[in-house]
């Protein structure tokens, strides 16, 4: 147990935070797309306490964050169509796995012994300054306990870390909400989605021309962190639900009478980013039955229906 600080992000913040990573220390970094759980990705050490603090399965891989090409390309091979898609979507909410470099100086926990590493350059000012001035990659799963919703805001962080982690870096809310969309890339320059995301198929066919072949038959080996059961807030959770039922809470889409609200107006990228959110206020209202409006499967729904599904799968 260690006393969690919560930190500003200004300059003299971000050394401390930079200081505390280059020691090995934890600290819980805003993105724009969810908080994220930092630690010096070239540190054995420092991963392995990453695993420990979110009580994470060692069998599942961590994305390695990155200031700048110069940083990516020490680390991974870029096949053309990973040059095309960085250049499109870096920064941003992308992560691109990618076939790892013999000499890359990442511990062998970020990728659980793959021969393929997630890197992401992340668009949030304040995460890029830190990677910068750690100067090294930083690895970051998502900051919640393994298994539980991810965090937008700095509260969801010390509701399910503090005392875990040495620093929580306040960045205010997440602007997009839901985790980057993850596209693998081989040697042969096959992509594949493995995780739907704040960049859709469409977004990538029209800054790149690339389309997106279907994840593997088992998404499970191909992204071993795409567990069914995921993203579990405390109560259940009924998808496609025109009404609730009596005892049960209706989070909303559209212009629909619910407690909660995900976008009144029905816009999907507003829905993203209070998804998460609203499903932590639910869990400290103590809502027990949770039903879901039915959400479009089109650009960010396909993000939101991903972990809402997750949401609802059968919990063991
Ligand atoms: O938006 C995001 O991506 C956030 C922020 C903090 O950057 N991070 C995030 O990390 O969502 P995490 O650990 O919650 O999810 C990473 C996903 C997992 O599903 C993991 O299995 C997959 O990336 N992954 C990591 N390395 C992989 C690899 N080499 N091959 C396939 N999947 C990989
Ligand atoms: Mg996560």
């Amino acid at each position: 147990m260690v006393s969690t600080r919560t930190l500003g992000s200004d300059a003299a913040s971000l050394a401390e935070a930079a200081e505390l990573l280059r020691a090995g220390a934890l600290v819980a970094m805003p993105t724009e797309t969810v908080y994220g759980l930092a630690g010096d990705a070239t540190s054995d050490a420092a991963v392995a306490a990453i695993y420990a603090a979110k009580g994470r399965p060692s069998f599942n891989p961590l994305i390695a964050h990155v200031a700048d090409m110069a940083m990516a390309e020490a680390l991974v091979h870029f096949p053309p169509e990973a040059v095309a898609l960085a250049r499109a979507f870096w920064p941003g909410p992308l992560t691109l796995v990618l076939p790892r470099r013999a000499e890359a100086t990442v511990a062998v926990g970020v990728t659980a012994g793959l021969p393929t590493l997630a890197l992401r350059m992340p668009a949030h000012p304040v995460a890029r300054a830190l990677i910068t001035e750690v100067g090294r990659p930083l690895a970051a799963p998502s900051a919640n306990p393994s298994g539980r919703i991810s965090p937008t805001e700095p509260a969801h962080v010390l509701a399910g870390l503090e005392g875990r982690i040495a620093a929580l870096i306040d960045g205010g809310a997440c602007t997009v909400g839901v985790e980057s969309t993850i596209l693998a890339v081989s040697e042969g320059g096959e992509v594949r989605l493995l995780r739907p995301g704040g960049i859709g198929a469409e977004e990538v066919l029209a800054a790149t021309g690339l389309t997106l072949s279907a994840p593997a038959g088992d998404a499970g080996i191909e992204a071993p962190g795409q567990m069914l059961s995921h993203y579990a807030p405390r109560g259940s959770v009924r998808l496609n639900a025109e009404t609730a039922e009596p005892g049960e809470t209706l989070l909303g889409f559209g212009p629909v009478a619910a407690a909660h609200n995900l976008s009144p107006s029905g816009d999907l990228r507003e829905a993203a980013a209070r998804l998460f959110a609203l499903l932590h206020r639910m869990d400290r209202e103590g809502v027990t039955r949770i039903a879901v409006s039915p959400i479009p499967e089109t650009g960010m729904g396909r993000a939101i229906n991903d972990r809402l599904r997750r949401a609802a799968a059968p919990r063991d």
